[in-house]
């Protein structure tokens, strides 16, 4: 008995795994409609995200958001191109969300950008890498 408990359980793990990697990023429907704490537009909010930007994405993501950064080259995944309709056409609340939890090899800023209205003004300054 004993063992059939431990196969099950391996058997779920195996599948839990094999779900997580398989499955492309999923924001939960709640965070997908979220709305930004800042103004979006302003100047100076943007100017803040552009900042957070060059120390914390751009070595990844280039400077435009193209996915050219000198670390970004290094990895598996390519981090994508911000400027397309594809990554443009998501919720304010996805980019949140993504940049907040991160994925795979895209890291989590919880902790590395702490406050809530740095991260919206992150996503404030990847609209404006919109082509
Ligand atoms: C270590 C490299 C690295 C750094 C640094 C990094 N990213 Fe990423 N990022 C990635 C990768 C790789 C992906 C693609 C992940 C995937 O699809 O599996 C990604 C994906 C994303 C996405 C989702 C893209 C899409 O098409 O939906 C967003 C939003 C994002 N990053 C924002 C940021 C922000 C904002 C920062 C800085 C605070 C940042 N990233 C820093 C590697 C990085």
């Amino acid at each position: 008995m004993k063992k059939m408990i431990l196969m099950v359980a391996v058997v779920l793990l195996i599948a839990g795994n094999a779900v997580a990697q398989g499955t492309a990023w999923v924001v939960p429907a709640k965070d997908k409609t979220m709305k930004a704490s800042v103004d979006m537009k302003d100047a100076s909010v943007i100017a803040d995200g552009k900042e957070i930007w060059a120390k914390q994405c751009k070595a990844c993501h280039g400077s435009k958001g193209l996915g050219d950064g000198p670390k970004g080259a290094m990895l598996k995944t390519n981090p994508g191109d911000f400027t397309t309709a594809k990554f443009q056409g998501q919720t304010d609340g996805e980019l949140y969300y993504k940049t907040t939890y991160g994925f795979d090899e895209m890291p989590s800023y919880e902790k590395k950008v702490p406050s809530a209205a740095d991260r919206w003004a992150l996503v404030a300054y990847m609209r404006t890498l919109k082509k």
